[in-house]
């Protein structure tokens, strides 16, 4: 089946959204994700709360229901059973954790920080809602209890940086980031779980991640289980824990986004006040290479900086923590590393340059539309008008050419082999933020 969409209209978006939308909580896509994803959820509900505001709050808490006891927001709710998903509940098995939930099925980590800023974005045209600002008092103190889990638990010297402990918390899951830490991984204990996996049989293989790779991933999973998902047994055994510009970048994006609701609530939002301080000036202590003119990601275990190009190093633009300075130097490495001879379409999700580029596999090269909406709105931030304008009319085009599909290929028409749309098909936050980019021209 094609979801080309020839003649495109948001009604054709909507209905895609609509068509996910799975009484309570919208899937990413039926083919290969059929749970509630936790940063999908956020671009989803700002989507959604254009046309259907009270499903856009449901959406919201429906996320929530699945937070942990300590304030973890897992990356996956499994409101409902479906075989068309490895690994489920039963790989997770987070009831070995104090802290999961009795009642619902959840897996065992996180996912980028974003509702903090979701909601300040849907407080412009939400707030005439007469239920909009009891959600919010309902909804602020969960979000803040997340972003303190973070720092309380994930941030072990101290520095206001959060680290992830598997690549699913990145987002940006199959980055070459991952790869000199996934070759050293001691596997000589990993169970083999080829034959287990759904998501290569539901897209082109050649799309997704190897199945050494997948194999390296439930590794870790079972570490987890082991550690009873203790944060601090995990921290020590674990051969994964990473500070990610991106996951920070949305941390301190978020923290503002919160810092400006708790005021519409009258809370006291010091703790967030600092917290994002710290964060700010430890990003760009640490993530910024004055050299390279570029943002990387830091590797806690091997003590190392990750200098691997790819598009998480402009999340500082979103997040407005980069410098005037440092926003030139991104500028530019935007047009040498990103865009060959004028041609290619913004923003790649690694640089073409890096030995790793492949532009058709999933987060190696393609262009993913909520970082583009992202790149979009940091460039706007910093007065970049020209390339800003550009990805936005990149990504419209693509969605209105190719549909709402997953991820897109980068390069020029006539290198393109196959589809241009790649990876799920009627993926739903490329609907919901082409939305945003439609109905909603404040920049923020
Ligand atoms: C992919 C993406 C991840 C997203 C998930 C569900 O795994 O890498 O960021 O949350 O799909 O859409």
């Amino acid at each position: 089946m094609s979801n080309t969409i020839t003649n495109n209209t948001t009604q054709e978006l909507i209905n895609i959204l609509n068509d996910n939308w799975r009484d309570g909580y919208t899937i990413p896509s039926a083919r290969l994700y059929p749970f509630q994803w936790n940063w999908d959820a956020g671009f989803i509900a700002l989507g959604l709360s254009y046309y259907e505001p009270e499903r856009a709050m449901e959406e919201i808490r429906s996320m929530f229901d699945g937070q942990w006891l300590n304030g973890m927001l897992p990356h996956i709710v499994f409101h409902k059973q479906n075989e068309n998903y490895f690994p489920g509940p039963e790989v997770w098995r987070v009831e070995t954790s104090e802290f999961s939930l009795k009642n619902k099925f959840t897996s065992g980590i996180t996912q980028p920080p974003v509702f903090g800023f979701i909601l300040e974005r849907m407080h412009a045209h939400m707030s005439s809602n007469k239920n909009w600002l009891p959600f919010l008092a309902e909804i602020y103190p969960k979000v803040l209890a997340f972003h303190k889990y973070l720092y309380t638990h994930r941030d072990p010297l101290n520095e206001g940086l959060v680290y992830i402990q598997h690549n699913w918390e990145s987002g940006t899951d199959n980055s070459p980031m991952w790869d000199e830490i996934f070759e050293h991984m001691d596997i000589s204990k990993a169970r083999d779980v080829a034959h287990l996996r759904k998501d290569n049989k539901n897209v082109d293989a050649a799309e997704r991640p190897t199945d050494e790779n997948y194999k390296r991933y439930i590794h870790l999973i079972d570490q987890f289980v082991n550690c009873n998902y203790n944060d601090t047994f995990i921290a020590e055994q674990s051969p994964f824990l990473v500070q990610d510009v991106l996951f920070n970048s949305m941390l301190v994006k978020s923290n503002k986004g919160l810092i400006y609701i708790g005021g519409l609530l009258g809370k006291d939002v010091s703790e967030l006040e600092q917290w994002n301080a710290k964060t700010i000036q430890s990003m760009n202590h640490k993530f910024w290479d004055e050299d390279r003119g570029f943002y990387y990601a830091y590797d806690l275990k091997a003590n190392k900086p990750i200098h691997i190009k790819v598009s998480s190093g402009f999340m500082p633009l979103f997040a407005g923590v980069a410098t005037k300075n440092q926003a030139d130097k991104l500028k530019s490495q935007l047009k040498i590393s990103f865009q060959k001879d004028n041609e290619w379409i913004l923003c790649p999700s690694c640089a073409f340059d890096e030995p790793a580029f492949n532009p058709v596999k999933y987060w190696r090269g393609p262009v993913w539309i909520n970082v583009n909406w992202m790149l979009f709105h940091g460039l706007v931030a910093y007065g970049f008008m020209e390339e800003s304008q550009q990805i936005k009319q990149d990504s419209l085009a693509l969605v209105d050419q190719h549909g709402s599909y997953e991820y897109f290929d980068p390069r020029p028409d006539n290198e393109v082999t196959n589809n241009r749309g790649i990876g799920a098909d009627l993926f739903s936050w490329t609907a919901a933020l082409y939305l945003d980019f439609k109905m909603n021209p404040q920049n923020f």
